[in-house]
C-alpha cells in the first residue's frame, strides 16, 4: 500500500520505517525540517533502539520524508495522522490534529480516488468523528463514507521499546466509521498476521487507549500511596509487599520449576519517586476533563494524579533527613529521562525534583546516559552535566536515583570506594538496600 503518515516523531516514525519494512510504501511527512533532513539521511532525529538500522535499510526505498503534505495525500491511499495531542492545562489541545486535517482535506479536493484517512494519535472519545471528520468534509467539499473513508488506531507503543511493540503488537485495535473504512485499515496491517484484532467504531478505539493508560497511572499512584503509608508507619518495606502481590495467582503463573513468573504489568506496581512521559501524565488529565464536561466526573483518576504531582516531595523529604537545610548540598541526580532506553524528558519526574532541590538551594551534578541534550534545553547552565556516572558520583554528598537505567545497577560497587558516603535516596528502589551504607528508599524510610 502507499501511506503517508503525518507527523514524524515517535509514533509517526516509528509507524512508518516499521510499515516501510513490512513492505508498505511510506512518506512520512514533517513540518520540522531538521527531521525531515535527518530521517533522508537515514538519521533517527529520535533515540530508539532498533530505529536506526530499520532506517538504514528502507530510507529511499520504501521509505521517505518530506514537507509538502499535499504531494504526500495525493500520492497515497492513506493516511495516518500522528501530531501530537498536548493537554493544555485544561482539556486535550487538538490544534494539531485540526490542522492537520484542514490540509489533508484540502488535498483530498482535487483527489478523485477513495482515500482512508485514519487518526492514529491519541485523541478523546468523539474526536475522530465530531471533529475530524467535519473539517475534512468541509476542507474537501467531500463525504466521509463516501468519497473517502475515515478509521481510528490507536497506539500503543512504549518509548524505548518502540520497534518492538509495533513489530510484535499485542493486539490491533481499528475503529472506522464504516466497513469499508475498516476493511482497508485492515490492509495496513494486513503483514500483521495472527495478531488479535478489535474491530469496532472510532469512539471505542479512541476509549480503548485512555483506559489503557489510565489503568497503568492508576496502579503507579495505588502503589505509590501504599508505599508512603508503609514508610509512614514504619518497620514496613513496600517493596516486600509488593513482591508478594505480584506473585499471587492473579498476577503470575508458576514455571514447570515452581517458580513464579509475573506478567509485566507488575511492573508498574511498584513504588517510586512518580510517573511522567508525554502520555501517561496528559493522557489521563484529558480523560478526567472530558469526563468532567461530559458529566461524569473522575473521581479515582484525579486521585491518581494529585499522588503523583505530590510524589517527587518523598525524595525531598528523605533527604531532608539528613540535612537541616539543603543551601549549598551538592547532590547527584542519577538518570533524567522519564524512563529507561528514551532520551524523553517530558513530564519527567527528574524534573519536579530538580526544580524542588534548586529552590531549596542545592547544587545538582546529573546524569543520563543519553538524555542529557534534551535536559539542557529545560535546565540550561542552572545545573552541572556530567558525562559519566562515575563523574556524577563523585564530590557530592548525597545521590537521587531517578531513571531505573541498568547502568545504575554499578551504583553500590562505586559508592562504596567513596569516603565519606553520600546519603543515597532510591527513588525507584531499584538497588539491594543492604549493599549502600546510607540508603533510604521510597515506601521503606519515614520522611
Ligand atoms: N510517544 C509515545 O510513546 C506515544 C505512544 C502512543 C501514542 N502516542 C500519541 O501519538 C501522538 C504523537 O505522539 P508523539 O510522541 O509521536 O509526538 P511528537 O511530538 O514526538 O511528534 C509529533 C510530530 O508531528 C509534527 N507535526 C505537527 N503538526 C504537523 C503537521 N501539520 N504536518 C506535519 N507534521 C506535523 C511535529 O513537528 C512532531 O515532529 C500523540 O497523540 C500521543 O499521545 C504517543
Amino acid at each position: 500500500m502507499n501511506i503517508s503518515i503525518i507527523g514524524a516523531g515517535y509514533v509517526g516514525l516509528v509507524t512508518g520505517a516499521c510499515l516501510a519494512d513490512k513492505g508498505h510504501q511510506v512518506v512520512c511527512v514533517e513540518v520540522d525540517p531538521d527531521k525531515v533532513a535527518k530521517i533522508n539521511r537515514g538519521i533517527p532525529p529520535i533515540h530508539e533502539p532498533g530505529l536506526p538500522e530499520l532506517l538504514a535499510k528502507n530510507i529511499k526505498r520504501n521509505l521517505r520524508a518530506s514537507a509538502d503534505l499535499f504531494q504526500a495525500v495525493r500520492d497515497t491511499d492513506v493516511t495516518l495522522i500522528a501530531v501530537g495531542t498536548p493537554f493544555d492545562g485544561a482539556q486535550i489541545d487538538l490544534t494539531y490534529i485540526k490542522e492537520a486535517a484542514r490540509q489533508i482535506g484540502a488535498a483530498l479536493q482535487n483527489k478523485n480516488t477513495y482515500h482512508l484517512i485514519v487518526v492514529k494519535s491519541t485523541v478523546v472519545p468523539g474526536t475522530t468523528e465530531q471533529v475530524v471528520r467535519p473539517i475534512l468534509e468541509q476542507a474537501s467539499g467531500k463525504h466521509a463514507g463516501i468519497d473517502f473513508g475515515l478509521g481510528m488506531n490507536p497506539e500503543f507503543l512504549t518509548e524505548g521499546i518502540a520497534v518492538r511493540d509495533f513489530m510484535l503488537p499485542d493486539r490491533i485495535v481499528l475503529g472506522g466509521i464504516d466497513q469499508k473504512s475498516l476493511d482497508e485499515l485492515e490492509q495496513v496491517y494486513h503483514p500483521f498476521a495472527g495478531v488479535p484484532r478489535i474491530r469496532t467504531n472510532t469512539q471505542t478505539a479512541e476509549m480503548i487507549k485512555y483506559v489503557s493508560n489510565a489503568l497503568l497511572a492508576t496502579m503507579i499512584s495505588f502503589a505509590n500511596e501504599i508505599g508512603n503509608l508503609s514508610a509512614q508507619l514504619g518497620a514496613i518495606d513496600i517493596v516486600d509487599v509488593m513482591r508478594a502481590i505480584h506473585i499471587n495467582n492473579y498476577l503470575s503463573v508458576a514455571s514447570p520449576d515452581g517458580a513464579r513468573v509475573v506478567a509485566p504489568i507488575t511492573s508498574f506496581l511498584e513504588a517510586g519517586c512518580g510517573f511522567g512521559g508525554s502520555c501517561l501524565p496528559k493522557d489521563v488529565q484529558a480523560l478526567i476533563a472530558h469526563g468532567h464536561n461530559a458529566g461524569a466526573p473522575m473521581r479515582l483518576l484525579d486521585a491518581v494524579i494529585q499522588i503523583n504531582q505530590q510524589q517527587h516531595r518523598q525524595v525531598i523529604g528523605l533527604l531532608k533527613k539528613h540535612f537541616a537545610s539543603l543551601r549549598g548540598v551538592q547532590i547527584a541526580i542519577l538518570g533524567l529521562a522519564f524512563k529507561p532506553d528514551t532520551d524523553d524528558m517530558r513530564e519527567s519526574p527528574a524534573i519536579p525534583i530538580i526544580h524542588a532541590l534548586r529552590a531549596e538551594g542545592a547544587r545538582i551534578q546529573a546524569y543520563d546516559p543519553i538524555a542529557t541534550a534534551e535536559a539542557r534545553k529545560i535546565f540550561g547552565a542552572t545545573i552541572e552535566y556530567c558525562d559519566s556516572l562515575a563523574d556524577a558520583l563523585q564530590n557530592v554528598q548525597a545521590v537521587v536515583l531517578v531513571t531505573r537505567w541498568d547502568e545504575f545497577y554499578n551504583v553500590p560497587d562505586l559508592l562504596q570506594q567513596i569516603h565519606p558516603a553520600p546519603v543515597f535516596v532510591d527513588g525507584r528502589r531499584m538497588l539491594d538496600k543492604q549493599k549502600i551504607s546510607r540508603y533510604e528508599g521510597i515506601g521503606l524510610s519515614v520522611l
